[in-house]
C-alpha cells in the first residue's frame, strides 16, 4: 500500500507483494521445456506443503469456480447422492454445479452468517444412505463465516464412511488453519488470488487416493477440468493446456514469502487483523454479520447502517483510498465486507479502520475520533499477546 493506490479490502483479488508483482513481468519461457517442469514441481511441493497433504495437488488456469467444477466432475456421476452443505453464496454456488450435472442433491442450508448445524448434518447423512459426497465451504466469504471442517468431516466420516468429502477452500486456504490429511478431505479446491496473493487465474485442486478411485469409474462429463489428464502431465512437468505462466511466476516467489514467514505466523496474522477489524467495527457501532464464534479471520461482513444508503457509504469510503466489497445475492446493498486476507498487515488493517471512522464521522455518526482504530490495535495486540 502506498498513498498513490487505494487500500484494497476486498476479499479477493487481495494486493500482491511488490516482489510478486514483479514476477508476473518476467520474460515467457516454453511450458514444455525444462524451465518450466522444474518450476512447476517446485510450486507442487511447495503447494502441498501449504495444503498439508501428501495428496496429489494439480494447478489448473481457471478461477476457483473452475476448481469447484473439477471437484464434481471429476469423481461424480449423474443421479449420484450428494449432501452439499451450504452456509452461503459459494455454497449454492457448489450446489448448482453438482445440480447441473445431474447430481441428486440435498441441501443442509444455515441462516446466513451462520456455520454450518452439525446436528443438521449428521441428521440429514442418517436419514438416507448411499451418500456419494458431501459438499463444505471452509470460509464462506459472502458472510465472513469460517466453518469448522475438522468437526463436520468426522461427522461425514461416522455418518457416511464411503462419502467423499469435497471442501471449497478457496478464501480460507493459507490464512488460517488447514489440515487436509488429519482431517481425512478428499478434494480439496484453493484460488490464487485470495490468500496466496497472487493475481487470479490459477486453483489449486488436491485429491486423495480414495477419490482417484471414484474417478475411475464417474461418469460425469469432463475435458478441459479432467484431472486424470492433468495429472498424466504434471508427472513429466507439464499441464494439459497452456497455463497461465505470469500466474506461475507470481506463485513461485509468493510461496517464498510464505515458507519465509511460516504456515503458523501467517496464520497468528490473520488472527490478529481479524480481531482488529472486528473491535473496530464494533467501537465503530457497527453490527457485524458473522456468529462471532466462527468469525472468519480472512474477511469480515458488517450491516451498512440504518439511513445510510450503501452507495453513499462506499463512495466516501473510496474517496478516501479504501476499497471494500459490498454483499452479494439477498444482501446486496445490505451489507459490506472487508477482505483481510493474504498481503495484509495490522498497520493496512488501522488505515482501513481511521478510513471507516472518518467517514463515520462525515456522515454525522456518533463516532469518538481515534477510538475505533484504538479499539483495533489493542484487539490486535491482545491476539498477538504483546498487550500490556
Ligand atoms: C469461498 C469461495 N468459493 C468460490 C469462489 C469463486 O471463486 P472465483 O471467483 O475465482 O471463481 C470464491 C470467490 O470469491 C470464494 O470466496
Amino acid at each position: 500500500m502506498n498513498r498513490f493506490e487505494p487500500n484494497l479490502r476486498i476479499p479477493g483479488p487481495t494486493s500482491l507483494p511488490d516482489a510478486v508483482r514483479e514476477a508476473g513481468a518476467r520474460q515467457m519461457v516454453n511450458h514444455r521445456g525444462p524451465e518450466f517442469a522444474i518450476l512447476q514441481n517446485r510450486i507442487v511441493d511447495r503447494l502441498k506443503a501449504a495444503f498439508k497433504t501428501q495428496n496429489d495437488v494439480l494447478i489448473l488456469t481457471a478461477a476457483g469456480t473452475g476448481g469447484l467444477e473439477a471437484a464434481i466432475v471429476n469423481f461424480l456421476s449423474p443421479g449420484d447422492k450428494v449432501l452439499s452443505v451450504t452456509i452461503g453464496a459459494f455454497g449454492d454456488r457448489f450446489a448448482k454445479i453438482a445440480t447441473t450435472y445431474g447430481a441428486e442433491v440435498t441441501k443442509v442450508a444455515s441462516e446466513w452468517g451462520k456455520a454450518a448445524d452439525t446436528v443438521k448434518v449428521r441428521e440429514a447423512l442418517e436419514a438416507g444412505g448411499g451418500w456419494k459426497a458431501v459438499l463444505l465451504t471452509q470460509n464462506e466469504t459472502s458472510t465472513a463465516v469460517t466453518n469448522p471442517i475438522a468437526e463436520l468431516a468426522a461427522i461425514v466420516k461416522a455418518a457416511a464412511p464411503d462419502a467423499l468429502i469435497i471442501v471449497d477452500a478457496i478464501s480460507g486456504l493459507g490464512a488460517v488453519p488447514f489440515e487436509t490429511d488429519a482431517w481425512d478431505l478428499d478434494v480439496v479446491v484453493s484460488g490464487s488470488q485470495k490468500a496466496w496473493m497472487v493475481a487470479p487465474g490459477l486453483c489449486f485442486v488436491s485429491v486423495s487416493p480414495r477419490a482417484w478411485q471414484a474417478a475411475a469409474v464417474a461418469k460425469m462429463p469432463r475435458f478441459y477440468f479432467d484431472l486424470a489428464a492433468h495429472k498424466t502431465s504434471a508427472e513429466s512437468g507439464q499441464t494439459p493446456w497452456t497455463p497461465a505462466v505470469a500466474v506461475m511466476f507470481q506463485l513461485d516467489v509468493a510461496l517464498d514469502l510464505i515458507e519465509q514467514e511460516t504456515l503458523p505466523e501467517i496464520w497468528k496474522r490473520h488472527a490478529a487483523v481479524g480481531a482488529a477489524v472486528r473491535a473496530g467495527l464494533t467501537t465503530l457501532g457497527f453490527k457485524l454479520l458473522a456468529d462471532p464464534a466462527y468469525a472468519s479471520d480472512a474477511v469480515t461482513g458488517a450491516w451498512v447502517p440504518e439511513g445510510i444508503e450503501w452507495k453513499t457509504f462506499n463512495g466516501k469510503l473510496r474517496k478516501l483510498g479504501l476499497v471494500v466489497a459490498g454483499g452479494q445475492g439477498a444482501l446486496k446493498g445490505k451489507i459490506f465486507r472487508i477482505g483481510h486476507l493474504g498481503h495484509v498487515t495490522v498497520p493496512a488493517i488501522l488505515n482501513a479502520i481511521a478510513v471507516l471512522e472518518q467517514t463515520m464521522i462525515e456522515l454525522d455518526q456518533p463516532v469518538q475520533p481515534g477510538a475505533a482504530v484504538a479499539a483495533a490495535q489493542v484487539a490486535a495486540l491482545k491476539s498477538l499477546q504483546l498487550a500490556k
